[in-house]
Order: structure tokens, then sequence, then C-alpha cells
């Protein structure tokens, strides 16, 4: 054991831990879902609970999960039982969470791709819509598209901690906000796109319900990528002394920065018509179409849309992956394939659920919307209420705070504040919110 915590990899250095778990939390949660949620939930009113969210609950769970896995070293299960005998299992929960995650992930991922090259070529033709739906619900292009995105990501896996996730963040992440900054510019340069935009960042109260904070609390979680281990993962691979609170409040920083650009990117090209998780895919192609060079840009859009899902997905797959490493002693290799099959196979029903399978419902929902569901609304939740009160008042008080402070050297402003989070308002609005939420949205089924 000592010697395989001796051997265990780390991130290079401070900058590139900020951006691989930017490069997590930064995904189709930011430029695919945010966009859609924010839109069906009446927008400024529901970016206002979101922002509450983020700061009040987002925050403080992502310090939580980075000081668990960075004080235990270890992958999600061991990282808990650890630190407390017995509570292995709220890792394992995770695990299976993220796993299902993976499930319909990879396959809007693969979308990003076909839809990259399609704009390229020029082949989405003038029927957005029904590309879409042709696309989306055929058998084989887009498994293979999925298929080939997997793989992507395997490799990455493979190349290990420095070589794979470090150089492939390091790399991608500068090239996503670069193409994220030309865009909005671009956007915002529009005058029909700033009407559209003063449209939906005004606040509009009368949409509001159980369900808006349901949505935005597990939208805060979703993007931060909190409470199935992705996160515990990278914060095990920090190096010594790494002030956890200063480096959660930089990817929160740049994720919300990301989410409210490509809002302004989507919505400024004024399409309040299409909506739900069309929303990219259908409204942006038309969009660009009118614009000179218009399929360049809407290649570039793609290409953002699925480098954000690529860095996303290998955190997933890495703490799925550290875990048959590390507690089955698989090699890296065995382990990250087992994950990769596991993952395709998910794909396939999940992809196949929108079109051959699509009569296979649970409660009105087909398996690609109900992986969706069950995680972000009640798996999400459940684990972030489960994490806070574990490191609230399960975690010895004097190991969390050395944690926290790294060693009492740092974050003190903002540990007793974080501390107070997680071990009252964490549990209590999170509950409050979950359950209220559920109602309305069982009701409403
Ligand atoms: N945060 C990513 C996004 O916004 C998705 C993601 C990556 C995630 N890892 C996760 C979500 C772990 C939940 C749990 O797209």
């Amino acid at each position: 054991m000592a010697e395989q915590s001796a051997k265990r990899s780390s991130f290079g250095g401070k900058l590139t831990a900020i951006l691989a778990a930017a490069g997590s939390a930064i995904g189709l949660g930011n430029i695919w879902r945010f966009p859609y949620i924010t839109s069906e939930n009446g927008g400024g009113a529901f970016i206002l609970i979101y922002l509450g969210c983020i700061l009040l609950l987002g925050l403080p769970l992502l310090v939580a999960e980075f000081a668990v896995g960075h004080n235990s070293k270890s992958n999600p299960v061991d990282a808990f039982s650890k630190i407390r005998k017995g509570w292995g299992w709220l890792g394992a929960a995770g695990l299976i969470s993220v796993t299902l995650i993976m499930g319909y992930y990879f396959v809007i991922s693969g979308w990003t791709v076909n839809y990259a090259v399609a704009s390229a070529t020029n082949s989405i033709g003038s029927d957005y819509g029904g590309f879409f739906n042709n696309f989306t619900t055929a058998v084989w292009s887009p498994l293979l598209f999925t298929y080939a995105f997997i793989l992507a990501n395997h490799f990455i896996i493979m190349g290990g901690v420095q070589g794979g996730i470090e150089k492939a963040s390091k790399y991608m992440m500068p090239l996503l906000f670069a193409i994220l900054i030309a865009l909005a510019i671009y956007s915002v340069w529009m005058p029909a796109g700033r009407e559209a935009l003063g449209n939906i960042f005004t606040p509009d109260f009368s949409k509001v319900s159980g369900k808006t904070f349901l949505d935005a609390m597990g939208q805060a979680f979703f993007t931060l990528s909190i409470g199935m281990g992705a996160m515990l993962i990278y914060g095990s691979y920090f190096k010594k002394g790494t002030k956890l609170a200063g480096t959660a409040i930089s990817v929160v920083s740049l994720d919300t920065i990301v989410a409210l650009t490509a809002a302004v990117i989507i919505f400024s090209a004024g399409v309040e018509d299409a909506n739900g998780p069309q929303l990219a895919f259908v409204a942006m192609p038309k969009v660009f179409s009118a614009m000179p060079a218009g399929n360049i840009w809407a290649m570039l859009f793609f290409l953002l849309l699925g480098l954000a899902a690529l860095s996303s997905t290998i955190s997933m797959h890495e703490a799925v992956t550290s875990y048959f490493v590390e507690k089955r002693g698989m090699s890296r290799k065995r382990g990250a394939w087992l994950v990769t099959i596991v993952a395709m196979t998910l794909a396939t029903v999940a992809s196949l659920s929108l079109g051959v399978w699509s009569g296979a419902t649970v409660a009105g929902m087909n398996i690609f919307t109900l992986l969706d569901n069950f995680t972000a609304i009640i798996m999400l939740p459940l684990l972030g209420i489960m994490t806070a009160l574990f490191v609230g008042w399960l975690w010895k008080r004097e190991s969390m705070k050395a944690e926290l402070t790294a060693e009492g050297g740092v974050d003190k402003a903002t540990y007793p504040f974080i501390r107070f989070l997680l071990r009252w308002v964490c549990p209590i609005l999170v509950s409050v919110v979950f359950i209220f939420g559920l109602v309305d949205f069982i009701s409403n089924l």
C-alpha cells in the first residue's frame, strides 16, 4: 500500500491542476445544457437562482470533494473509507452514477463530432430539425461517432495522469477559451443578437416553481461535476500544499463565465422558438447558415462543444478507472478497457433508445432521458447531501481543517465559511429543494 501511494501520479503544478478540474467542470453542461435549461425556466430569474446555488452549494461541495480526494490520495471508494470506516459505499454510489451519466453523455459528445464534420463539409442542408431527427434516431451513424469519441477518450486515459489527462487539458482548454471568445464577439456584434440577449437576461419570475429550484440546483451540481468522484479523483492528484478553496474558486469562476458566455452566444442568435435539448443542435446551424463563412463558424461551435465534452468525459472515465486499478488491482490498461466497454454498451442503449428502441419507456421517458433525469434530479442532490454531511459532520475536525487550509497555511479566511455551509446550509437547502422539486416533478409526469 505504501509503495503504491509513493508511486501515485500527480498533476505537475497549480495551473495544470486548475485546467484539468476546469476541464471536468466545463462541458456539455455549460454549452448545451445550461442555455436550454435557462430558456425553459424563464431566463433571468433562473440565472439568479442558479448563481445562488453555485455559490452556496456548488462551491463548498467542490471544496469538500477536492478535500476528500486530496487527503486520502485514493480512488473514490477508498477515499471515503480511509477517512471513515464503512463509508466506501458513498464513493461507489458516485461511481455508479457517473457511469450512468457517461451512458448518455458520450452519445451527445458523438453528435458534436458529427455536426462539426457536417458543418465543415456543408452537408447539414436547410432542414435543421429534420437533419437532427434523422441523424439522432438512426442506428449506425450516431453510434459510430460515439464509439470514436469514446476511443479518443480511452487513449487519453491510457496516457496516464500527466501524459494523458494533464497534457490534453493543457492544449484543449486554451483552444476552447479562444473559440468561445471568438464566437462571443461575433454574436454580440449582431444587433438582433443584442436585442434577444436583453430578453433572456430579464428576470421573469412568473415561470419560477419548485422545479425551477431543482433544475437550478441540479444544473449547478452537474456543471461542477459534483458528488460522483470526478473532482475527488482530480483532487487526489493535486500536489501537497495545494490551496483547495482557491483552486475551487478558480474552477467555479471559469465554469460560470463559460456557461454565461455560451448562453450569450446561443440566445443572441435569437432562438426563442427552438428549445429543449435540441437548442444547440437545431438552432445554431440555422443561425450560422445566415452568416458569411457560416459553416466555418458552425464547425468552430461544434468543435468547442466536442472539446468541452472530451475534457469532461476524461474525468468521468478516470474516476471509475482509478477504482479498478487501485481497488481491484487491475493494470491501467485493463481497467481503462473495462470502463470503455461498459461506456460503449450503455451509450449504445442510450443512442438506440432515441430511435429504434424509443418504445421502451419508464414513466413516459425513454432510456436516454431517464439516465439524464435520474442522475441529475435524484442522484446529484442525494450525493451532494451525503458528501456535505460526511465532510461537515463525520470527518475528524482537525484533519478536515488541516486539509481545507493546506496545513493551516492558507485559505484561513474561507475555512469557517465553507465549514458552516457544509454543515448546515448544504444539507438543509439541498434536502428542501430536493423534496419540493421532486414532488413537483412527479406531479407533472
Ligand atoms: N461538469 C460536466 C459538464 O458540465 C459534466 C461532468 C463531468 C459531470 N464529470 C461529471 C457531471 C461528474 C456529474 C458528475 O458538462
